[in-house]
């Protein structure tokens, strides 16, 4: 069991790659909470847990809300006496060219994306540093690293911003036993995704999926397990000496 004894916050947890975390992480060991903001989906990751006879706890929770954040880590110490892993891996994603985005997706995305990541970790840190011990993941992505003309500005400065922000949270705790890295996953089979294809395929979702599948080198697309397991590498002990690396678990496509 590679997390036992450990204690782990996902955020977004209901559902596609904070869901299948979520049930790694029970599986190895960890108490686990997982928050969102729709009680149904926590509660059916929380069920699956119960039948595979790990434990998953939830917490309604909007991470784009201070109060909400805070009270969330204020849970894991209630709880559990502390938190050992954040994984900030809840988001969103809004498709428009620059000059059709509303603002008010814009700063959803913001709000999500990276406020919230920000929010999670300023009320988590203070617990890690008195205990020397910490590790935070930040979910980015691909569209972290490169550009896109599909319409997603909006959603790659959102992952940028998560990328620099991981970067100098990595450096600020780097001798303080805090590790801050950041996975930047390709396209993986998740609700997010599927809402996606429904957009750019205006309607057409098989040929959407087909158009994504053949971008990735790998000449498929992920399951939301396959990032999972790169979440866990990030949060394993055993590479203590890495932080501040954006992971890339793309099937090829940064490589390109
Ligand atoms: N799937 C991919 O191909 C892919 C690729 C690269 C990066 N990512 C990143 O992976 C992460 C997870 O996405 P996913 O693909 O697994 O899609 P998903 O299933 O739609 O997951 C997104 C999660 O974020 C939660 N969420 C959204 N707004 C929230 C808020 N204000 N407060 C709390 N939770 C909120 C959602 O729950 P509620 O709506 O219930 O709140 C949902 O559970 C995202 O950061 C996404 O950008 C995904």
């Amino acid at each position: 069991m590679k997390l036992k004894d450990k204690t782990a916050i996902i955020t977004g947890g209901g559902t596609g790659i904070g869901r299948a975390t979520a049930l790694l992480f029970a599986r190895e060991g960890a108490s686990v909470v997982i928050t969102g903001r729709t009680e149904k989906t926590l509660a059916g990751a929380s069920d699956e847990a119960k039948r595979e006879n790990s434990k998953i706890d939830y917490l309604v929770s909007d991470i784009s809300k201070e109060e909400d954040c805070k009270d969330a880590i204020d849970y894991m110490i209630e709880s559990f006496g502390r938190v050992d892993i954040v994984f900030n891996n809840a988001g969103v994603i809004h498709q428009a060219k620059t000059h059709e985005t509303k603002t008010r997706d814009w700063d959803e995305t913001f709000d999500v994306n990276v406020k919230g990541a920000y929010l999670m970790s300023k009320h988590a840190i203070p617990y890690m540093l008195e205990n020397n011990y910490g590790c935070i993941v930040n979910n980015s992505s691909i569209l972290g690293l490169k550009g896109s003309s599909g319409g997603f500005a909006a959603y790659c400065a959102s992952k940028g911003a998560v990328n620099q922000l991981t970067r100098s949270m990595a450096l600020e705790y780097a001798d303080k036993g805090i590790r801050v890295n950041a996975i930047c996953p390709g396209t993986a089979y998740t609700p997010m995704v599927d809402g996606m294809f429904e957009v750019v395929g205006r309607g057409d979702k098989e040929a959407a999926e087909e158009l994504y599948r053949s971008v990735h080198p790998i000449g498929r697309l992920a399951q939301p397990e396959e990032i999972a397991h790169a979440v866990l590498f990030l949060c394993d002990d055993n590479i203590a000496f890495m932080t501040g690396t954006m992971l890339s678990v793309d099937g090829g496509l940064s490589a390109k």
